[in-house]
This record gives C-alpha cells, sequence and structure tokens, in this order.
C-alpha cells in the first residue's frame, strides 16, 4: 500500500494527506473544516461548568449544555462550508436543510459522543458521517468519508473517504498531524468492551461473550462509545458490542449518527461490522433515530459473533 509518510519522510498535516491522497476538492475541504471545527469544540469542552441544559434530546436524554453547543457549532461551521446540502444531528428532532439546499454532501453528526462521561473527565468524542445522497439510503453505497474525534489526553482524529483509515493528531500549533497511515486490524484481536447489563443479555449473546471469555480476551469499556471505538481500532483488533437485550431488540446505539460512520471507518481498515445479520453498512435506515445491535471489530470475532448469534 502507497505510504505518503515514506514518500515524504517527515511531517504530513492532515490536508496534505488528502490532497496527496487524490480526494475530491469539495470532500477534503469539508473533512478540513469539521476537523477545524473540533478545536472549537474542544474549547466548549475546556469552559465548560459541566452543568446540564435541562432539556432532553429526541431520546429523551438529558442533554448538556456542552451538547446543544457542540451541535450549534458544527451547524453554523458547515452553513459557511457551501458544500453541504442537509444536516442531521442527534441533538435534533429532525433533518435540517443547509443554506439553499443546493449543497453537495449530507452530513450526519453526533456532536458530542458519550457526553454524560464529562463529568468525570473520561474521554468522549465527535462522530460525523459524510454521504453523497440524502442520508435515509444505504449507508455503503452512499456514504463518501466518515470521521471521528477524540477529546482525550490528546486530541486525535481518524477519517476515511475510501482510501484506508488513518489517524492524526493535534499539535500545539494547531495542525493535524499524520500519527497512523492505512491502519489495518489483525484478523483477531484480544480485547472486548460489552455494552448492555449482563442480565438483559439474550441467551445466544451470553454463550458469545463466554466464549470471548473463555478464549481469554480483556475486558475494555469505559462507557463512551468512540474511546471504547478508538482502542480497538488503534490497538488492532478486538470486539465492540451493543447487543439486542431482552427489552430492546435494537439496542442502544444509533444507526445513522453512530453506527454507519464507524463501520465505514472499520470497513476501510480491514474489520467488519454486523447488527448479528446484516452488515451495518447493508442496511437502509428507515429514520434518522433508528436504533440497532452492534458487533465491530476485527474478523474472527465479528464472524464468531454472527455464529453464535444465529446458531
Ligand atoms: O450513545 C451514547 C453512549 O454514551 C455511547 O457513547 C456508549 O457506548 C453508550 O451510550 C453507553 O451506554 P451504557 O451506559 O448503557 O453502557
Amino acid at each position: 500500500m502507497a505510504s505518503i509518510s515514506d514518500a515524504t519522510q517527515g511531517f504530513v498535516d492532515l490536508r496534505r494527506h488528502m490532497w496527496i491522497s487524490g480526494i475530491e476538492v469539495d470532500l477534503r475541504r469539508l473533512i478540513w473544516q469539521i476537523a477545524v471545527t473540533a478545536k472549537y469544540i474542544s474549547a466548549k469542552i475546556h469552559e465548560s461548568n459541566r452543568k446540564f441544559a435541562g432539556m432532553k434530546n429526541i431520546y429523551g436524554e438529558e442533554q448538556l449544555a456542552l451538547d446543544r453547543a457542540s451541535d450549534e457549532i458544527l451547524q453554523s461551521q458547515l452553513r459557511y462550508s457551501g458544500f453541504v446540502n442537509a444536516y442531521a444531528s442527534e441533538e435534533l428532532a429532525s433533518i435540517i436543510t443547509i443554506g439553499k439546499g443546493d449543497g453537495k454532501y449530507f452530513v450526519t453528526a453526533d456532536p458530542l459522543d458519550g457526553s454524560s462521561l464529562v463529568d468525570t473527565n473520561l474521554a468522549i468524542g465527535t462522530i460525523i458521517g459524510i454521504h453523497r445522497t440524502p442520508v435515509l439510503e444505504e449507508g455503503r453505497k452512499n456514504m463518501a468519508a466518515a470521521l471521528y474525534i477524540t477529546y482525550g489526553p490528546l486530541i486525535t482524529m481518524v477519517y476515511s473517504a475510501g482510501k484506508g483509515t488513518h489517524e492524526f493528531v493535534l499539535n500545539r500549533e494547531g495542525e493535524y498531524v499524520l500519527s497512523q497511515e492505512h491502519i489495518r486490524l489483525k484478523d483477531k484481536g484480544s480485547i472486548y468492551s460489552l455494552g448492555g447489563l449482563r442480565k438483559d443479555w439474550t441467551d445466544r449473546h451470553l454463550r458469545y461473550v463466554e466464549f470471548l471469555e473463555a478464549e481469554g480476551y480483556k475486558l475494555r469499556y469505559s462507557g463512551g462509545f468512540v474511546p471504547d471505538i478508538n482502542q480497538i481500532l488503534i490497538k488492532k483488533g478486538g470486539i465492540f458490542t451493543y447487543p439486542a437485550l431482552k427489552g430492546s431488540a435494537t439496542g442502544k446505539l444509533r444507526l445513522i449518527f453512530e453506527l454507519q460512520p464507524m463501520a465505514f471507518l472499520f470497513e476501510q481498515a480491514g474489520g467488519s461490522a454486523t447488527d448479528g445479520e446484516r452488515d451495518i453498512l447493508a442496511i437502509k435506515p428507515q429514520s434518522i433515530d433508528q436504533r440497532c445491535p452492534i458487533y465491530i471489530g476485527s474478523r474472527f470475532e465479528v464472524d464468531k459473533a454472527k455464529e453464535f448469534l444465529n446458531s
């Protein structure tokens, strides 16, 4: 695989990477703008008082002032980009048109995922999907790019525009510097990250988890989707699941805002993602707030999940 960092032998920032990779100009400008927006969101996190806003989002969850501020920052930045047609956010009840609705891309956002962790100072994140056609369509053929930002001890950004999955670190000068190019998952990892309460798991899921435990997998779960997923990707293997639960056949996580962007990034890194039967990227969403079970990670663990769930 062609390595830009080897060819340039040194410092490669996000813009240069996208340019050398041959990503279409409007798409790379949009990705760049979103990456810049993450700096403003990070600044908000720093200045926040971590208080609740006293409002609920469409899922009935309490919205942090920070959630809402992050959404507003993203929305206003996208308005000025000139490339966005419509914007769907986990914080909003419906899809909104941007400008005259004549932009090229359709953007989905979970502006601040894992915000319940803000008070504990664990890592949190932003998840973005960029689509070529309206978002309520099948994911794989529709997605142009996906990215996430991790706000942890460092700010990192992982993106794919269909030419591999790459990680960048925000340096002190405010530049996103390439840290890992063409991330490749191993076929089999050694960590697992399990959402949902054990008492609510189905028997088949429980048997799958017992298989992982017998194989010696180590538990790694913070309760923040972005850092939990990031850990699997950066450690190059393992499995994250938030399964169907006894009282909730669709699990907890949102297909459009959380799962399809991550599935895109994982497929581009040689991993895969399923709801137990279908590839996450093959699912045609029925509504923007659709939830879906997920098994995402390296191929061995995802294939095993399918085996256990369908046996
Ligand atoms: O969707 C929000 C979220 O906080 C995710 O970031 C995370 O993976 C999940 O919910 C955690 O859910 P639970 O609190 O049930 O473990």
